[in-house]
């Protein structure tokens, strides 16, 4: 009796979203097309794994090219519109990497 109740303690507790919060999961993507590798260039790790979450960089290398003010609109909507979990500090380093790589 006490042990099965321990059982049903210990499901709940596995499939409860707190505790998977508390284990971060790692995932490995599938290879992305050979046209939308990042140009090198400082700033690529973060925009990689910022970026690549949801969706392939073509996104990003087939943008028409903007400056910074264009990036950062992009950047923000990712934030605010679609939740991308970004710091202020990586946004900033996402933006510098973005405009001088893809910027006019
Ligand atoms: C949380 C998920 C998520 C993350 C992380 C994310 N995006 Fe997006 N992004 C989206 C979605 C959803 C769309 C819209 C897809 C569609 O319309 O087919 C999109 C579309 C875009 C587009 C196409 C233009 C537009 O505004 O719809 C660009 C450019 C883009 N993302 C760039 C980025 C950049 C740069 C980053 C990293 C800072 C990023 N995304 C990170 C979800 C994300």
């Amino acid at each position: 009796m006490h042990a099965r109740r321990v059982a049903v303690i210990v499901t709940l507790l596995l499939g409860s979203p707190l505790l998977a919060a508390a284990q971060p999961k790692s995932i490995t993507l599938p290879p992305d097309h050979a046209f939308s590798d990042l140009a090198p260039g400082p700033g690529v790790e973060t925009t990689e794994r910022a970026c690549r979450s949801c969706h392939s960089t073509d996104y990003v290398v087939t943008q028409p090219r903007g400056d910074a003010r264009q990036w950062e609109g992009v950047v923000a909507k990712m934030m605010s519109v679609y939740g991308a979990n970004i710091t202020a500090d990586e946004a900033k380093t996402i933006v510098q990497y973005l405009s001088r790589q893809y910027g006019k």
